[in-house]
């Protein structure tokens, strides 16, 4: 399996956002975090700020939605034509009709777990899915710390399922990739790692190099 790096725009320029993708253009996709103020104690960008940026990156986009009502909303951000959506189990009704309705426009379906949510429960949904993304911080904030804990979801979900994307987000960074890495994840979502370096491209071949020595 290949790592895959993909950066987080939460700790990039809101205002500057065109040149800061250009900036990680040799990213696998760009994480764009879309926090409502109701699932998570934070707000960032919409639809139309979304839709702008689909526009003018130069690399696929990853979108994790932190909102609530994701039946509702998570299909209109795959008809952007992104290349995944991201939606979490906690505030999906019927999280597999939500993957349905995400495939139908062409974009991956995935759904993530916070910290406190368990494994087991979402065994079942695997199957309509092509990633699963285990939270490695409460979501809702960047620079937050590593909670290593939670990689033992991603042993549990590599075990069973040896295809799927299996996305970790949330303290990632050139001290703590290797070991999500050889938990079994290979999609990684860093945003002060990258952002807060002085050259965001290089880190993120740093960030890819260890991972895919630890895969
Ligand atoms: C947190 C977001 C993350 C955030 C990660 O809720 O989902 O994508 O940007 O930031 P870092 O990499 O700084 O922990
Ligand atoms: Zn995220």
């Amino acid at each position: 399996m290949q790592a895959k790096i993909n950066p987080s725009i939460l700790s990039a320029d809101f205002v500057n956002l065109e040149s800061e993708l250009e900036r990680i253009s040799n990213a696998d996709a760009v994480h764009v975090d879309v926090m409502d103020g109701h699932f998570v104690p934070n707000l960032t960008i919409g639809l139309p700020v979304v839709t702008r940026i689909a526009e003018v990156s130069p690399i696929p986009l990853d979108i994790h939605l932190m909102i609530e009502d994701a039946d509702r909303w998570a299909p209109k951000y795959a008809e952007l034509g992104v290349a995944s959506v991201t939606f979490h189990y906690e505030t999906a009704l019927n999280p597999i009709q939500v993957a349905k309705n995400i495939g139908v426009s062409g974009a991956k379906p995935a759904m993530a777990i916070k910290p406190a949510t368990s494994v087991q429960q979402i065994a079942d949904i695997v199957e309509s899915l092509d990633m699963v993304l285990v939270m490695t911080v409460e979501p809702g904030f960047g620079g937050q710390s590593f909670m290593e804990e939670q990689l033992e979801k991603v042993s549990y979900l590599r075990r069973y399922f040896p295809e799927l994307d299996i996305q970790v987000d949330g303290g990632i960074s050139k001290e703590t990739i290797a070991k999500a890495a050889s938990a079994g994840a290979n999609v990684f979502v860093a945003g002060s790692a990258v952002y807060g370096s002085e050259n965001p491209a290089l880190e993120v071949e740093l960030l890819r190099k260890l991972a895919s020595v630890a895969l």
